[in-house]
């Protein structure tokens, strides 16, 4: 995969295996991993209760195109969690958003949809667009989308509620997709008041409000919908929810449900455009199960937080002390230090501070030093099963490293 490339070096690290914060190379190096598979295993590599769970279903049928009861129970767990009463599932994050969006124009009888400038939804069409010359455009990079983003995709900057209301005003766009606080271009927080105005703007405009949690659960064991108190139309899931075994779900609001059930329960439809063969299946799960039940907990996230405090504090210490023209940002149990004295606040800013020979410098000299950190930017993810000795060693390899530049 692409991004398996992009680490520095001329190749990749080949890995043989992880087991909880640790990843194995083939030549036995051990890297203490912040990267956890970009959120895929926030949780740590093969938790025990994960595995076990999948272990047993394996014996017990992998796919058989019927519902297993651990679907009523985890239908009711993410309604408790996330406060949306009725949920579907994906194999993905990037099919759980293509999939919210469907039903998102359902809903709404409303074709367009509107995201934010630096995002990343995944490999959905509309979504693979940035704002350039205050236009929408293809993003860089991307295989071509098959129509113009113009017809598809509103795009504005994060942080700016003039322009939401700007763009919504015309009442042509089915939702708004969007991290709570945006993780891909770097951390970016919202502002004080920011997120109840994008509710308000989405309510007055009859344009639902969809957030993308694949991320930004790292907020909180309830995401960051929960823990903002946050009333969004539909959430989407991926990544981290089955343990790292391949798994998403989307979230509905009853509004959002009645004026697509219709479609969604139709005898005869056969297709509706959500999932696909695999999708459901008995080993995602039990996955999703035994990870919602025993390993996503508010215990882990008491774990991981302070921990990512701590990350985060070393950091800002260092920073200040060696006088390095860079900030730290922490969502959770998710931490980050970037290039420029003050944090970005939208996706524009957040581009433009970027530095990619930096970037390789600090990937790079920390791999050498057995440090993992996520790719594309300095993000560090924080496991139950990380622990303070990790985030010393992050502190002192970092220490070094700006020592180095600074010299
Ligand atoms: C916020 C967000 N949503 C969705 C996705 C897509 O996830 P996946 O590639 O697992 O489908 C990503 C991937 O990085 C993401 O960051």
């Amino acid at each position: 995969m692409n991004w398996m490339i992009e680490w520095p070096g001329s190749f990749p690290i080949f890995a043989k295996g992880g087991r909880g914060s640790r990843i194995i190379d083939v030549d036995g190096h051990t890297y203490v991993d912040f990267c956890l598979g970009d959120t895929g295993a926030m949780f740590g590599h093969s938790p025990k209760a994960t595995v076990e769970a999948t272990a047993r279903q394996m014996h017990e049928g992998i796919t058989m195109m019927l519902p297993t009861d651990d679907s009523v129970w985890v239908g009711e767990e993410l309604a408790r969690r996330f406060g949306l009463p009725y949920w579907q599932l994906a194999m993905t994050a990037t099919d759980a958003n293509r999939f919210s969006l469907r039903m998102a124009r359902e809903a709404t009888a409303r074709r367009k949809i509107l995201v934010f400038n630096g995002c990343y939804h995944g490999t959905v069409d509309e979504t693979l667009v940035r704002l350039v010359d205050g236009r929408v455009v293809a993003r860089e990079g991307a295989m071509p989308p098959p129509i113009e983003p113009e017809l598809t995709t509103k795009i504005v900057e994060f942080n700016d509620l003039n322009a939401l209301e700007k763009a919504l005003e015309p009442r042509d766009v089915a939702a708004v997709l969007m991290e709570p606080a945006m993780t891909n271009c770097g951390i970016i927080l919202p502002e004080e008041g920011y997120l109840e105005g994008v509710r308000e703007i989405t309510r007055t405009t009859g344009t639902l409000w969809i957030i993308d949690e694949t991320h930004t659960w790292c907020a909180g064991p309830d995401g960051y919908t929960a823990t903002h108190h946050l009333q969004p139309d539909m959430i989407t899931l991926g990544k981290a929810i089955a343990g790292g075994i391949p798994a998403g779900a989307f979230g509905a609001s009853q509004e959002v449900f009645d004026k697509t059930s219709s479609n969604m329960l139709a005898e005869t439809t056969g297709v509706n455009g959500l999932g696909g063969t695999l999708t459901g299946n008995a080993l995602a799960l039990a996955a999703m199960r035994a990870t919602l039940q025993k390993v996503i907990t508010k215990k882990a996230y008491n774990h991981m937080i302070p921990l990512a405090n701590r990350f985060n504090e070393a950091v800002e210490r260092i920073i200040q002390q060696t006088g390095v023209p860079w900030h730290t940002v922490r969502l959770g149990a998710r931490v980050e230090y970037r290039f420029g004295t003050k944090p970005p606040k939208n996706g524009a800013e957040a581009i433009a501070a970027k530095d990619p020979l930096l970037n390789k410098y600090v990937h790079l000299y920390d791999l050498n030093h057995g440090i993992l950190l996520t790719p594309f930017h300095n993000m560090a993810l924080m496991s139950p099963y990380s622990t303070r000795k990790d985030v010393d060693l992050h502190t002192h390899v970092f220490e070094d490293s700006v020592e180095q530049i600074m010299a």
